[in-house]
Parts: C-alpha cells; sequence; structure tokens
C-alpha cells in the first residue's frame, strides 16, 4: 500500500463521522425553498393560451411574484404514464436535462383536451380512463382515474424554481433591477448559499447562482411509499420531521449508520405508492443532490352532520405528501398510473430499461476479500473450496492485485502471471473478477494516465486544469464518464490487446464511483468541477457511477465482438444501472444489525428496477463471530447477488475457518443456492424480459392485503417461495407470517404444512433457513451439485411441486447457453411450462420461438399436499409410450416422492398419477 492510501484508511476506519456529512440544516438549497414556502408565493397556469404540439401540450407558468415565465409541458406516454416538465421558458442559458436514462424516445400518445370548468383544462389519454384536469389559479395538476382524483400536484403551493440569474457583481455593472424572488441582500447572502455555499473548510463557488427546484405530489388514498434508493432505511419509507428529508446524493459512507436518511452510495429518485386497489409511481428525473420530505396524513373519519355527504366520503381518505427539491436541472417528473404493481414496474421499465439477463455464474457464489494477497493465494482459496466441497464460481480482486492502484495493471511480484492464475480457474470452470475504479493515479508513465491527459478526457476543476483528488493511488485525476468519447476510449480499454494479462473469464467491479474523493467535500467532488459540456459536477453528481458501469459493460461486449454478456458490479449507480450489472450495498458492518437491515435496502432497490443486488455476507467492516457469519451466508444465500467480502485488517473468514460444524452450516447454505439455480435463472429471466422484480416485498404478492405492506424481516423470491432469514443472535425460533386467503404454505425442509394467513413460531436450530413454498407453486431445482455452475448445465433437475387448496400447481423453467447472446439473436433458448391438474404433471412448451436442445432430464418430482395415497405412477411421452414409477407416498405428511425418472426436460411428456 502507498502513503497515502493507508492514511486515507486510517481516517475511514472510524465510525461514520457526521460532521463529515450535511444533514438538511447544512444544505443551502433545502434552507431557500423551506425559506420561501413559509411566505408562500404561488403560481398561475396561462391555460388560455395553451398550445398543442405533437407531442406535447404546452403553457406558460407566472410567479406572481417575479414574473419570470416557466414553461409547462404535458406528454402522454404509451402504457399509461404521464410526463410533466417544467422549465424556464428563456433561460440566461440551458438547464440540464438528464440524458442517457431514458431508454429511447418514449412513444407519446395524444393527449385529448377540452376545457373544464373556467380557468382549467383537461387532458385525457383517449381511453378515457385516465385524466390530467390543470387548474389555472393556483396552478395545479389533479391526475383523475376513474373519475378518482388519485394524485394532486402542487396542491399545497410547493413548486419552486429559482430561474437563473446574472451573476450579482455583472448584476452591479449593468445596473439591472434588484430581483425579488429569492432574498439577495447582503446579511441574507451567506445564509442562502446563493452564490457562495460554505461547508466546514470548503467553499462552493457557484457560477450560475441559485438554481433550484422542487414540487409537492399529494396522494390520495396512499399511506404507504416506497423506493428512493438508497438509504440504510426501512422498506417502506417514513414521514419526515422538520428539517429531516430523504437524502439523494452518492457519497462513500464507510460503515453508514443504519436507520438514517442520509445518501449512501447510489440515487434512484423514484417511488411508489400503494394501496389496496392501486399502486402509482413518481419518477423525479434529477441527477442533482435532491431531498424528499414525506408526511402521511391518516384518514380522519368526520361524522355526516359535521362534513354533509358529499364531503365525508372524500375526508375519510387519507394522504401522503411528497416534496421533491434538486439542487438544479429542470423538473422533469413521469407519474406512472399503475394500476397494479406489475404494471407500474412494466411503466418504469420501459422508461429506463429492464435488468441485463446476468451470466448464469454471477448467480453463483462469489468469494472476495480486501485482498487475495496474490496469486499462491488464490490458488489456495480455490482449491479450499474443493477440500470442503463447497461450490463457488467467482473469484474476486481488490485493488492490491494492481502496479500500485493502476487500474489495468497487475503487481508484478503478487501475480506475475494474471493468466496462468486465470487458466486455474478456467480449468474448475470459474471466472475472475478485478476492480477498477473511475480515478486514474497521476502518472505520466501509466499509459491510462498518458493518454487521457493527453485527450482531455479528465473531469475538470473550475479554473480550467484537470481536477486533482486523492483516492487510493494518492493524487488522482477523474475520468469524465458523461463525455461519450471517454466512454468509448474507457470500453476499448477492456479489449484482450489492450488489456494485459485479461482473459474472457475475467470480469469487472467498479468501485469508488460515486466519486469518492478522500479529501473533498463529504468525501466527494467540488460541485463546481466541470464536466464534457462544461455542465458543472453539481447537475450530474448522482449519474457519474452509473455512465462508469455504463461503459465497462460496453467495454466487455465489446471485447467479445458483441457474442457475449458481460458482468458489472457498481457501488454507485442511478435509475437505469440494472441495463448494465448488479449492485451492492457498500461497505457494511460485521454486526446482526447489518445484516437485518440488508433485508429492507434490497427490497427497496428490488422494486426500483434493480433487482441484481445484494449485501456484503459477513459484513465487510469487523470480524462477525462464527454464528453470524453462518446466519450471514444463509440469508445471502436468497438473496440476488451472493458475495462473501471483507476489508482489509479484518481475520481471514474463508467458510472452513471456523471448525468443522459451521463449515458444514456454511457448505449447506452455499449448496442450497446452487440447488435453487434453474429458479433463479428463471426469476432473473423475467426481471430481463417482463420487469418483475425477483426479491419481492410481499405487498407486491399480496398486494390487497393490509398486513404486509410493513413487512420487511422476510419477502418472496419470485412468486413461489417466502424466506424468513434469521437476523437475530441465539434465535430458538422466528415468527413467520404467512399471508394470503386460499393459501397454503407448506415448509420447505419438513413439509409441514399451514393452511390461511397465519403467524407460525418456527423452531429454529443453527441449521435452519426458514424457507416456505406457496401452494400452486412448481420449483424447478438441479439435484446434482458442481464444483461450479459450469459443472451443472447436464446435471440432472428435480421439481418441487406444492400443490394448492384446489390440488393443482404451476410453474416455469427458463434455459439457454447461460453466457452469450444468443438466447436473444437467434432465439436459442428453452421455456418450459409445468403444470399439475387433476392429478397429471404436465411439462410442455411456453414459449415456441425458442429453441436450445438440452440433453437434461427430470430425475426427481416431489409432491407437496397430495392428500390421498395413489394407486399408480405412470409417465406419458407424446408418442404415446407409456411406463411405470416406483413411488413413496408418506401418509403422515401427504408427500409424494418419485425417484429415478428419466424425462427430457425440453420435451412435452405427463405424469399420471392416479
Ligand atoms: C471500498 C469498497 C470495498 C473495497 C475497498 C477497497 O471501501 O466499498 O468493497 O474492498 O473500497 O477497494
Amino acid at each position: 500500500m502507498e502513503a497515502a492510501g493507508k492514511e486515507e484508511i486510517s481516517v475511514e476506519d472510524e465510525a461514520v463521522d457526521k460532521n463529515i456529512f450535511k444533514d438538511c440544516s447544512k444544505i443551502a438549497f433545502y434552507r431557500r425553498q423551506k425559506q420561501q414556502l413559509s411566505t408562500k408565493s404561488t403560481y398561475q397556469a396561462l391555460l388560455d393560451s395553451a398550445t398543442k404540439g405533437k407531442d406535447s401540450t404546452k403553457f406558460q407558468i407566472l410567479n406572481e411574484a417575479t414574473k419570470v415565465p416557466l414553461l409547462a409541458e404535458v406528454y402522454g406516454i404509451e402504457g399509461n404514464i404521464f410526463r410533466l416538465k417544467i422549465n424556464e421558458e428563456t433561460p440566461l442559458k440551458p438547464r440540464y436535462e438528464v440524458p442517457d436514462v431514458v431508454t429511447s424516445k418514449p412513444r407519446t400518445v395524444r393527449l385529448i383536451s377540452s376545457s373544464g370548468d373556467a380557468g382549467s383544462l383537461v387532458l385525457a389519454d383517449g381511453k378515457g380512463d385516465l385524466k390530467c384536469h390543470i387548474t389555472a389559479n393556483p396552478f395545479k395538476v389533479d391526475l383523475v382515474s376513474e373519475e378518482e382524483v388519485v394524485m394532486s400536484i402542487n396542491s399545497l403551493g410547493h413548486l419552486y424554481f429559482e430561474h437563473l440569474q446574472v451573476p450579482l457583481k455583472k448584476r452591479a455593472t449593468k445596473e439591472n433591477k434588484e430581483d425579488t424572488s429569492v432574498d439577495t441582500s447582503q446579511e441574507n447572502q451567506e445564509d442562502l448559499g446563493l452564490w457562495e455555499e460554505k461547508f466546514g473548510k470548503f467553499v462552493d463557488v457557484k457560477v450560475n447562482g441559485p438554481a433550484s427546484v422542487g414540487l409537492d405530489f399529494s396522494l390520495h388514498g396512499f399511506e404507504h411509499l416506497y423506493g428512493i434508493p438508497q438509504h440504510a432505511e426501512s422498506h417502506q419509507l417514513k414521514n419526515t420531521g422538520d428539517g429531516d428529508a430523504y437524502r439523494l446524493y452518492n457519497l462513500d459512507v464507510y460503515g453508514y449508520k443504519i436507520h438514517d436518511k442520509m445518501g449512501i452510495y447510489g440515487s434512484v429518485p423514484y417511488l411508489l405508492a400503494h394501496k389496496p386497489g392501486r399502486t402509482l409511481g413518481i419518477f423525479w428525473l434529477n441527477a442533482s443532490e435532491t431531498l424528499v420530505e414525506i408526511n402521511t396524513e391518516p384518514a380522519v373519519k368526520y361524522t355526516l352532520t359535521q362534513m354533509g355527504p358529499v364531503a365525508a366520503k372524500q375526508k375519510v381518505r387519507s394522504r401522503t405528501d411528497v416534496h421533491w427539491m434538486s439542487e438544479s436541472g429542470i423538473i422533469d417528473v413521469f407519474l406512472l398510473t399503475g394500476p397494479t404493481p406489475s404494471d407500474v414496474f412494466k411503466q418504469y421499465s420501459y422508461l429506463t430499461g429492464t435488468q441485463a439477463m446476468p451470466p448464469l455464474f454471477s448467480l453463483g457464489y462469489h468469494q472476495c476479500r480486501w485482498n487475495y494477497e496474490d496469486e499462491q493465494d488464490v490458488k489456495a482459496v480455490d482449491a479450499g473450496f474443493d477440500e470442503h466441497d463447497i461450490p463457488y464460481d467467482v473469484m474476486w480482486l481488490d485493488i492490491e492485485h494492481t502496479e500500485g492502484k493502476r487500474y489495468f495493471t497487475w503487481d508484478k511480484k503478487r501475480f506475475p502471471n494474471p493468466k496462468r492464475m486465470q487458466e486455474l480457474l478456467r480449468n474448475k470452470k470459474r471466472k475472475l473478477v478485478v476492480i477498477s475504479d473511475p480515478h486514474i493515479k497521476i502518472d505520466p508513465d501509466y499509459s491510462v494516465y498518458a493518454e487521457a491527459k493527453e485527450q482531455g478526457f479528465f473531469v475538470r476543476n473550475h479554473e480550467g486544469g484537470d481536477f486533482e483528488g486523492v483516492c487510493w493511488p494518492g493524487v488522482s485525476s477523474y475520468l469524465d464518464f458523461t463525455n461519450p468519447k471517454v466512454r468509448e476510449w474507457y470500453s476499448s480499454l477492456f479489449t484482450f490487446s489492450a488489456y494485459q494479462g485479461s482473459t474472457d473469464i475475467l470480469y469487472i467491479w467498479n468501485d469508488m464511483n460515486e466519486p469518492s474523493v478522500f479529501r473533498g467535500p463529504e468525501l466527494t467532488m467540488q460541485k463546481n468541477a466541470i464536466h464534457h459540456g462544461n455542465w458543472e459536477h453539481r447537475e450530474l453528481h448522482n449519474i457519474y457511477g452509473f455512465y462508469q458501469q455504463m461503459a465497462t459493460a460496453e467495454g466487455l461486449i465489446q471485447r467479445s465482438k458483441g457474442k457475449e454478456r458481460p458482468f458489472v458490479l457498481t457501488r454507485s449507480f442511478f435509475a437505469g444501472s440494472q441495463k448494465y450489472g448488479a449492485v451492492w450495498t457498500g461497505d457494511n458492518t460485521a454486526e446482526w444489525s447489518y445484516l437485518k437491515i440488508s433485508i429492507p435496502m434490497l427490497l427497496t432497490l428490488s422494486i426500483t428496477g434493480i433487482p441484481f443486488c445484494g449485501a456484503d455476507v459477513g459484513g465487510f467492516i469487523g470480524n462477525p463471530e462464527a454464528e453470524l457469519l453462518v446466519r450471514w451466508y444463509q440469508a445471502g444465500a436468497y438473496q440476488p447477488f451472493f458475495r462473501g467480502h471483507a476489508t482489509m485488517n479484518t481475520k481471514r473468514r474463508e467458510p472452513w475457518l471456523f471448525g468443522e460444524e459451521h463449515t458444514r452450516l456454511i457448505r449447506e447454505a452455499i449448496r442450497q443456492r446452487y440447488t435453487l439455480l434453474p429458479y433463479w435463472y428463471f426469476l432473473f429471466y423475467r426481471a430481463h424480459v417482463a420487469a418483475e422484480p425477483v426479491m419481492r416485498p410481499l405487498w407486491i404478492e399480496f398486494p390487497k392485503e393490509l398486513n404486509t405492506f410493513g413487512v420487511e424481516d422476510e419477502y418472496m423470491l419470485g412468486s413461489a417461495l417466502l424466506v424468513h432469514p434469521v437476523t437475530e443472535p441465539k434465535a430458538t425460533t422466528v415468527s413467520v407470517f404467512l399471508p394470503g386467503s386460499n393459501e397454503v404454505w407448506y415448509d420447505s425442509k419438513t413439509g409441514t404444512y399451514w393452511e390461511e394467513a397465519c403467524t407460525v413460531k418456527i423452531p429454529v436450530t443453527l441449521d435452519s433457513i426458514p424457507v416456505f413454498q406457496r401452494g400452486g407453486s412448481i420449483v424447478p431445482i438441479k439435484t446434482t451439485i458442481g464444483k461450479s455452475t459450469g459443472y451443472m448445465t447436464d446435471s440432472p433437475y428435480g421439481l418441487r411441486v406444492a400443490l394448492s387448496t384446489k390440488g393443482s400447481a404451476v410453474g416455469e423453467l427458463y434455459l439457454d447457453d447461460g453466457h452469450s447472446f444468443q438466447y436473444l439473436h437467434q432465439k436459442q433458448f428453452l421455456h418450459r411450462k409445468f403444470s399439475f391438474f387433476s392429478g397429471v404433471l404436465t411439462n410442455s412448451c411456453a414459449d415456441k420461438r425458442g429453441h436450445h436442445p438440452s440433453k437434461c432430464v427430470v430425475e426427481r418430482v416431489f409432491v407437496l399436499g397430495l392428500k390421498k395415497q395413489p394407486s399408480s405412477v405412470t409417465t406419458h411421452s407424446s408418442d404415446g409410450k407409456e411406463e411405470p414409477v416406483v413411488f413413496t407416498y408418506c401418509t403422515t405428511m401427504s408427500t409424494l416422492s418419485l425417484e429415478k425418472l428419466s424425462l427430457n426436460i425440453g420435451v412435452d411428456w405427463e405424469v399420471h398419477i392416479k
């Protein structure tokens, strides 16, 4: 390690220092918005002059005090989405509009306009059940669905728009009139942070002055909101009190505090509101620092005599107000009108894209540590997995694998022959992931630096030179990934010829891309640093990491000439990052509370479009005791991205270092992961093609059941499995809530079942992972586990059939080569459908477009909830062949087990149980 790096690690080793990071009181645009709102200035829409363009309806909005005109545009977008854009009509210079997040130009639908009562305009989506009802004075928008107002915008009058102004100095010379929109008097200057904002020793000089925007949304009848990651907080959003807000500002917060609304590594400015019968989404497309206030007014009951019958009907509704505030940019908000959770997922993915289809290996277990010391260490750890019969797929190398933290290089002493090391892994059908951060060591002899420097590819400081900040390598410059040319060049660094020592089993990890700048304000980049197009960093801070992952993923695709799927893990992210790979929750701590919070944190990511997510297993900071480590493996095995990781100076913690018993328990947890691989792969396919989250909060599967809305200690994997990880030390029981009416739930291990919604106390020992299969589902599994996923291509399948109260079940399987794009371009895939109905289990084709021959057979079928002992079981092939099957029936558990079958997975067949 180099001196600079070491010094910074010791700074980071302390618990989160709240003085390093701002709270709301230290954020000037927050103070300004709050101050202005207390004096209430109103906006008026000039609806008489509304014009209808090809895509949108436009009208002016005027602030009573400033008279500066804003331009509002309302778009109807295919799939029941509305978009509202508000910008200055004639800004002094263009304001930043976030590019590259909305996938392609969303198709607009023509809105039919009619004028409502005097002073209002109604825009309907053509089908007539959705309307935007715009009121002129004061300006307000109501979203009406089936004659019911579901959302009101600016009904609280929080629309706030700081128009760009001529800087004070210039103004004086030009003798411009004093502006009245914000108080610019000298004594208020500092407090309002209009042109300059101080934080500790840092001064943020704002050449463009104040440019903040804000708007309120009232969600009628809604009390449950979710989303706006990333916070180490509950799944359900909490009310924000005075001086408190959810902050979206990507920051490197080592050992972040839990149950806190401070911004950490990534931001998705998108939230969902849910009530029985309707789910809504609000996507606030802004990449500058953003604050979100939430306030729920519970339903108040008024008697008829107090209010009259009509009013009473309205007043019993609860309401949640959401107030978005951003430091700069424009107001660009998408209203996703549902009505179901899956409609909202589709609407959001229509805008930002779905999860990239991951290569199969990336769903296996990943072994990471800062750092595996050298080639010998890698070899020994790799062998350790085989010695202890623990499957794993990916070995990871952290920053120490490089020559002085120069990414794309290898430390020659520790890793003299990286290709040989990769051959070793390749022979075991395993992969390697190495780290590549966005900061580039300032060293003219380092070719990556020299080239980037020469081509002007770094972010610049406000004086025009390259921005310099300290990170792992010491003083570094930061690649400007917002520049398409920089991305193109960065992508090219991954070609095998450019990246010496890399092979096609090497994949990438992007870290520190908030970006992390050790001596910068809040450990990040100065907001007045300059990016491509002359945009200030403040405009796009939250999207910096998104662009690095985009360029990396593109680089991996290109090095394979477009053939292979990439795998890229990123720490920082934004809306749409799902298109480029996976996300993890950063530097957590080896404590039970962090294990517990990983569930709501991952649920929130999962429903905001980022299903491929995980938390460092074991906790990154500190040394987990054996029990915590085991519990973490058990939880991680049932979370989408499954990687063990630990910081420097922690004790080694490979799975076999805690005694035989704990090794056995960890082995078992990882093996369960591999057993369920076919199910995981299918869930990721659904995330990819249909925007369905992999890990789901219960409310998504049971959207009408209020008692699921706040659950965050258990969740669904797809629609078939309910998982309740043990997150308490020395647990002897867990209380598991089994939701739904008319459901039956089976304990995956014992087969015990429960009918009707109930909370059950399950006894647990250290080897219990409470997982329940929902009646009515069929889950495909692998019956033989290999050293890694690569060994399991031809291994046989099993089907776990859990019968519903009606004695039926359905399930699916998706299969392709697991690594290329052939599934997409050549339709080389297999999509099968299983159903169990009236005693017949059927395997049929679910998607005739696909073809992918497979030698695999279904070898075992296990039926849960078969109430009657069969007299015969026979298999029937499509050519009419019938064969008897030996079976075992257990009367006490009502289970049927069929073994030694040999039914090809890819062809039609039936099993008759009579
Ligand atoms: C950051 C990452 C961590 C990594 C370390 C060194 O702290 O979050 O995962 O090990 O940097 O690269």
